[in-house]
């Protein structure tokens, strides 16, 4: 029989390669590790994935038809994220290719980075930041760098409301933030309609309403052939005047020249991305960058050890007891 070969196209935490090498030595696999700090080309890609059963792949990597059709050895993807939308997962599934992802590792990261980037956006983080650092803070006064409270318990004036657009497990981590947390006003929408198993305030609303009424929209969706370019112009001008748009899930659902026309008309009062469209972002690509009142993340949602660290393992383990049981411990269902 051949050997079984496995590539992972980037260093993943030592603790996920330390697993992998292990079972590999048991089992006769090998193991190749793309060395670079930059991801493989397209091309790169296809040469260095020839003739391998498994790929551990990143979120960078597109995993098209084309790619599949060159890589007939191929039985099983295990994408270090929990989106997939850089596979073609209607071709891996005509091909019997089983894909894994790695859900409930990174729900809490991604959803502390989403509270933060809202709260740096209410209290106009930035400004406050930059201003002190450029010996412009001046006389403190009363009326001076007023921003928007988020909530609490104490009397509130008009408090915003937080609309949460897509409730999975991060849109719901960091709506119980707000909710409980800082006793915001939380509502959201969702493709199943109203959840009965929540343990903290929030109504749902049907999509149109949500957009209609939320001060700050905060997109948790995943992209996929039904949701991508969804916060078009049009979309996006259902928001309210003075309204605030963020984007934790991906860049390709947004249309950010419409933020970037909205913001600059002043319909929208602030824009925080932790993912852009194109990335990696430029100034050239990405005017938005530059615009003051949006604030821009490199997609650091999952960016913390603890997360890296057990999305690398569950995404070896993926592959792992693929290879030995055909059964993962997080497979993705390809709904055709
Ligand atoms: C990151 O964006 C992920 O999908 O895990």
């Amino acid at each position: 029989m051949p050997t079984t070969k496995i590539f992972v196209t980037r260093i993943i935490h030592k603790d996920a390669l330390d697993l992998l090498q292990r079972e590999a030595k048991q089992h006769s696999w090998e193991i190749k590790v793309w060395p670079h700090s930059l991801p493989p080309s397209p091309l790169e890609l296809r040469r260095e994935a020839q003739g391998h059963q498994a790929l551990l792949t990143m979120i960078t990597d597109r995993i098209d038809q084309d790619l599949l059709d060159r890589l007939p050895e191929l039985k099983v993807i295990a994408n270090h994220a929990v989106g997939v939308d850089n596979i073609d997962l209607k071709a891996a599934d005509k091909r019997g290719i089983a894909v894994g992802n790695t859900p409930d590792v990174l729900t809490a990261a991604t959803a502390e980075l989403g509270l933060l980037l809202t709260m740096a956006l209410l209290r106009n983080l930035p400004a406050a930041i930059s201003k002190a650092k450029t010996n412009q803070w001046g006389a403190w006064g009363p009326l001076l760098d007023l921003t928007v409270q988020l909530g609490g318990m104490e009397p509130a004036d008009n408090p915003p409301l937080f609309g949460i657009y897509g409730m999975g497990r991060i849109g719901q981590s960091l709506a119980r933030m707000l909710a409980l947390g800082l006793q915001a006003n939380v509502a959201y929408t969702n493709t199943h309609g109203p959840l009965n198993n929540l343990n903290f305030p929030a109504t749902w609303l049907a999509s149109e309403e949500l957009l209609a009424k939320s001060d700050v929209l905060i997109v948790t969706i995943p992209s996929n052939p039904n949701t991508k370019g969804l916060f078009n112009q049009d979309t996006l001008k259902k928001l309210k005047v003075g309204a605030y748009f963020v984007n934790l899930a991906r860049g390709d659902l947004h249309d950010e020249d419409a933020l970037y026309r909205l913001l600059e008309a002043e319909h929208l009062a602030g824009v925080a991305l932790d993912v852009t469209n194109p990335e990696p972002a430029t100034l050239g690509r990405n005017p938005i960058l530059s615009h003051p009142r949006a604030i821009i993340t490199p997609h650091i949602g999952s960016a913390t050890t603890n997360a890296r660290r057990h999305m690398g393992l569950l995404s070896a383990q993926n592959i792992i007891n693929y290879l030995k049981s055909k059964q993962m411990p997080h497979q993705v269902k390809i709904a055709l």
